[in-house]
């Protein structure tokens, strides 16, 4: 075990929303591209088996790698919460960040091309049940 991946289901009438985040403890293993392998595999989950219209996550300020991997795939920034974390003696905003199900669709098939590579159309024939949009 390297860390925990979370995908936390919501509904707020007919919208139903996942929050998402990666925590991978070891340091060594940071900056190799397990990030953005993970929030993908997170992102296949909740919109293609768990069929959530949004996803949401939010990191610290000062988190940039963080930030970066959840842009990389996809995510916009939406906002903060001001002065909302302590850590190392001080206060500090977080941000928060989210990915529509339609935005996510349209670049789908090219993060998983990056990710997966030769093996994608393995993984398509076996896992996907959402259609890709023109
Ligand atoms: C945040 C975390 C999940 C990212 O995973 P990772 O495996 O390190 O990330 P990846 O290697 O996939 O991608 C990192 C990207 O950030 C970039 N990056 C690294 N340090 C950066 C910095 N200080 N500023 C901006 N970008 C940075 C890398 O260049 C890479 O982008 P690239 O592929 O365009 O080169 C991981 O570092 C982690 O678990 N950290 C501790 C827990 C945490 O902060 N979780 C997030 C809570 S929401």
């Amino acid at each position: 075990m390297i860390g925990i991946a979370r995908i936390e289901q919501e509904s707020w009438h007919t919208v139903k929303t996942a929050g998402v985040g990666t925590y991978i403890g070891r340091k060594d293993l940071w900056s190799r591209g397990l990030g953005k392998h993970i929030t993908l595999a997170i992102l296949e989950m909740a919109f293609n088996h768990l069929n959530v219209e949004r996803c949401e996550a939010s990191s610290v300020e000062y988190n940039h790698r963080a930030h970066k991997v959840l842009e990389l795939c996809g995510f916009k920034r939406s906002g903060m919460s001001r002065q909302a974390m302590f850590v190392n003696g001080r206060k500090w905003d977080d941000y928060h960040f989210d990915i529509l199900r339609e935005e996510y669709l349209k670049i789908r098939m090219d993060l998983l091309k990056q990710t997966l590579g030769e093996k994608l159309d393995e993984y398509i024939k076996r896992h996907c049940t959402i259609q890709q949009r023109e």
